[in-house]
């Protein structure tokens, strides 16, 4: 077993109302301040940067949260000049030094609860329990990439070799990486993605998604605040352009991102078509990801976790479950059990601690997520999809429902939102069930409720997923417990969160010397 040192964040218990209380009494005192986020060159916020353009809320569009400016083409040179200069003396800074800042960033997280959740709730859209479990992701993330800084980074590996030879292995930093993250974890995936490319000794130039500059912003403040120099870590606002700038330039010696599939493929397209070092790039994109449940489960159960692995988040998690595989001789029971549970989830405005679902991101999810509904009316059952409630129709929200089909083939791509899919199964189609979703291409998660040994057994040996999940949700994976990622077209792993994570931010050096 490997345990580090270290301990996961606990978050406020939300459940007491004093607690809830006074962290939302807190939350709405920071958005008093409307945010005001740019990009950030050497600890230079602001002045740099386009026009501000104003910020509103997905819960909201006539809710005005802040400003951004988005970073020129000079600000990226600029990053990516200083980066690279700081490469040097970054990557000779002791790593129990690096993981130091790390920690202390993570106090610091803690320190300004308020203001991410706040970030979060309103130019996420994410509900205060999802808000205060990313927020605990980041800090894990800082102490976690701390604690296998020190220990990869810190000491060599001596190696055995003929007498009179002295041989070492040594983990260090590969140069600047470009870390690119997505909006539906602005803060978490943001958080671990730079921690670890920072702990492994590299230089860092963060572009956030062009949804959540806000969230991304306030976390580099945090950074440099710990420590962490101007120098090595900077931030750059904008969407794919920006992005696709960062990964031509031959100085970036790395990249990892968090994002679509295709936006997978065109950042692997641009490092193949440029010239230089061959780099690492780290991917973790989506999944079509299901959960089954044999005749075996117990419906109250089943239906718990899919409502959970389904609907969290209003879906909007690369590891949410899109379809429901049920056995037939359970299936119109959990059917219907499963339509009252969704028919009991509260649509509304995130700040609202009854709210189950909150809105999706935009403009461009809220009309694909739609224009699926209506395909879903035409070529499947609808069993349930609510009624959208007034009070969201001025911000982007997609209500729950539920669709029965027949086949996987009706899913051809990830639906990115709170809709569920649900397939019968015959008693001895198991198989069958899991070959067509190896075939699918992706491999990101996957839910199995079933009592029976030998079905765990078989579908363990022979799902391609990064993340199986046996008789529980499937979403939600706890830094350092469930190191997390997939496979195939649902990315290229290592897992974050997990030990052999550090490993790809590095590069190895052998020593070997005669003596
Ligand atoms: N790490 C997240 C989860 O497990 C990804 O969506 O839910």
């Amino acid at each position: 077993i490997y345990l580090p040192e270290r301990k996961n964040s606990a978050g406020l218990p939300l459940v007491e109302v004093s607690v809830r209380r006074t962290l939302l009494s807190d939350i709405g005192k920071a958005l008093k301040t409307p945010f005001a986020a740019g990009p950030i060159v050497n600890g230079n916020a602001t002045t740099a940067g386009d026009a501000a353009a104003l910020a509103v809320s997905p819960h909201d569009h006539r809710e005005r949260i802040g400003t951004v400016r988005l970073a020129t083409p000079q600000n990226l040179e600029d990053a990516i000049t200083s980066a690279r200069n700081a490469s040097a003396h970054w990557e000779r800074t002791e790593a129990a030094e690096r993981a130091r800042i790390l920690e202390t960033a993570a106090d610091l997280f803690e320190r300004d609860r308020a203001t991410l959740l706040a970030a979060l709730i309103r130019e996420a859209g994410k509900t205060l329990d999802a808000a205060q479990a990313e927020l605990r992701e980041a800090v894990d993330y800082l102490r976690y990439y701390a604690v296998e800084a020190r220990r990869l980074l810190s000491n060599s590996i001596r190696l055995r070799g003929p007498t009179g030879e002295e041989n070492t292995l040594t983990l260090r930093g590969r140069g600047t990486f470009a870390c690119i993250s997505p909006w539906n974890f602005p803060v978490a995936i943001f958080t671990g993605q730079i921690a670890a490319a920072l702990a492994a000794g590299n230089p860092v130039i963060a572009k956030p998604a062009e949804q959540t500059p806000i969230s991304g912003y306030l976390v580099v403040k945090l950074l440099h605040e710990a420590g962490i120099p101007r120098d090595v870590l900077h931030l750059v606002t904008g969407g794919g352009k920006l992005g696709e700038a960062l990964v031509k330039d031959t100085r970036v010696e790395g990249v990892v991102f968090t994002g679509s599939g295709e936006t997978a493929w065109a950042i692997q397209k641009t490092l193949v078509d440029r010239r230089g070092a061959i780099i690492p790039f780290i991917a973790e994109t989506g999944g079509i990801n299901a959960m089954i449940a044999d005749s075996s489960a117990l419906p109250e159960q089943v239906v718990r976790d899919a409502v959970r692995s389904a609907f969290d988040s209003a879906g909007q998690r690369c590891s949410a479950a899109r379809i429901l595989f049920v056995q037939d001789e359970s299936a119109s029971r959990i059917r219907s059990m499963l339509a009252g549970a969704i028919e009991a989830l509260d649509v509304g405005d995130p700040l609202d601690y009854a709210t189950d679902i909150g809105p999706v991101i935009d403009e461009t999810a809220q009309d694909l997520l739609e224009s699926h509904k209506v395909r879903m009316q035409r070529e499947a059952r609808e069993i349930v999809d609510l009624a959208m409630p007034e009070a969201c129709r001025a911000g982007t929200y997609v209500t729950p429902a539920l669709f029965e089909i027949d086949r996987l083939a009706k899913l051809d791509h990830e639906v990115f939102g709170p809709i569920l899919h649900m397939i019968r199964y015959q008693r001895d189609q198991l198989d069958k069930v899991v070959a067509a979703l190896n075939a699918t291409g992706y491999g990101l998660t996957l839910g199995l409720h079933s009592r029976i040994e030998s079905v765990a057994q078989y579908v363990a040996e022979n799902a391609r997923v990064g993340n199986l999940y046996i008789n529980r949700n499937q979403i939600g994976a706890v830094v350092g417990v469930q190191p997390f990622g997939g496979e195939g077209l649902s990315g290229t792993g290592p897992k974050a969160g997990g030990p052999n994570y550090l490993l790809r931010f590095a590069t190895e050096r052998t020593r070997s010397t005669d003596i």
